[in-house]
């Protein structure tokens, strides 16, 4: 198989099992449970962390189906962070996974809950896992650590305190590894959490150590492509970030790239020790040098 073909394989795994997770309804509810569909099963999302959950599990020797509600979980923790990252109130932007964002289709205050019940949500499915209690408890963990203010939701702070004063390189590496980084970083963990593995196993450093470094790369990339790329390739508006302290206050789109690119050897390097790692690789190959 391609990498091509194994990256729409686990996007389809995830798709349906993301559907079956919000196959839920209530008449009452229909607003929330509309919005979150709408944002959750966009066809344009590229699912790379979900991705990165059911690759790390087979790697290890789990299955896909301990992974899957890991990979669901973590997805709807991102979703939810595009939701409210997208609202007026933060980058204030109108188009997301190649469709208007989700308060432009259904107002402020429905995206502001569809947030909440994908962030509430994602840990329902992670205790309904077909899991070890141990690995429940990991995964909870692991999970709320990486979105909460010590991780993703800090990140968001911090870019919020880069908009119109520039943030020194060092602080903006610490945005970005946890606005972006702490979430991916997440996602991989998860993977090998749902094959069996503890926190404290070496190989668990090896791993977090590679998805820190394809976070970054990830966020640089992202950061690129809002100075560069058009909103119809990118699925989202461009521009959003001009104001606030990206990579591209220290850096040219080259001499970014060429650092992601630095980032990215040592993030494959960092699995080197591990085997079959050759769709990771490639994986990481591809983010950076991704158009959207
Ligand atoms: C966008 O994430 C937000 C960032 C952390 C840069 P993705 O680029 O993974 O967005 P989707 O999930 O494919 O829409
Ligand atoms: C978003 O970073 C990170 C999140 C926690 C959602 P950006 O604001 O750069 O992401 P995009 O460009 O809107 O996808
Ligand atoms: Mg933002
Ligand atoms: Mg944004
Ligand atoms: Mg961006």
């Amino acid at each position: 198989m391609t990498l091509q073909e194994r990256l729409l394989v686990n996007a389809g795994l995830v798709e349906e099992a993301l559907a079956r997770a919000c196959a839920r309804y209530d008449a009452d509810f229909a607003a929330v449970i509309d919005a979150v569909r709408y944002s959750l099963l966009a066809p344009r999302a590229k699912r790379v962390r979900p991705t990165l959950v059911l690759e790390f599990a087979k790697l290890f020797g789990g299955s896909t189906e301990a992974a899957l509600p890991l990979a669901v979980a973590v997805e709807m923790v991102h979703t939810y962070s595009l939701i409210h990252d997208d609202l007026p109130c933060m980058d204030n932007d109108d188009l997301r996974r190649g469709r208007p964002t989700c308060h432009k289709a259904f107002g402020e205050a429905t995206a502001l809950l569809a947030g909440d019940a994908l962030l509430t949500g994602a840990f329902a499915e992670i205790a309904a896992a077909p899991l070890a209690p141990l690995a429940v408890r990991d995964a909870v963990s692991v999970l709320s650590e990486a979105a909460g203010a010590f991780g993703m939701i800090g990140g968001q702070v911090m870019d919020l305190a880069g908009e119109d004063t520039l943030l020194p390189l060092d602080k903006l590496l610490k945005l970005h590894h946890h606005k972006t980084g702490a979430l991916i970083v997440a996602a991989a963990k998860l993977g090998a959490i749902a094959a069996g593995l503890s926190l404290d196993d070496a190989r668990m450093t090896a791993v977090a150590r590679y998805a820190a470094g394809v976070g970054l790369v990830f966020q640089i990339v992202d950061d690129v492509l809002d100075a560069t790329a058009d909103a119809e390739t990118a699925g989202k508006s461009v521009r959003s970030d001009s104001n606030k302290t990206t990579f591209m206050r220290y850096y040219s789109p080259d001499e970014a790239l060429a650092y992601a690119g630095a980032v990215n050897e040592e993030a494959k390097h960092a699995i080197c020790d591990l085997q079959d790692t050759a769709f990771f690789f490639e994986f990481a190959d591809s983010l950076l040098g991704r158009r959207s």
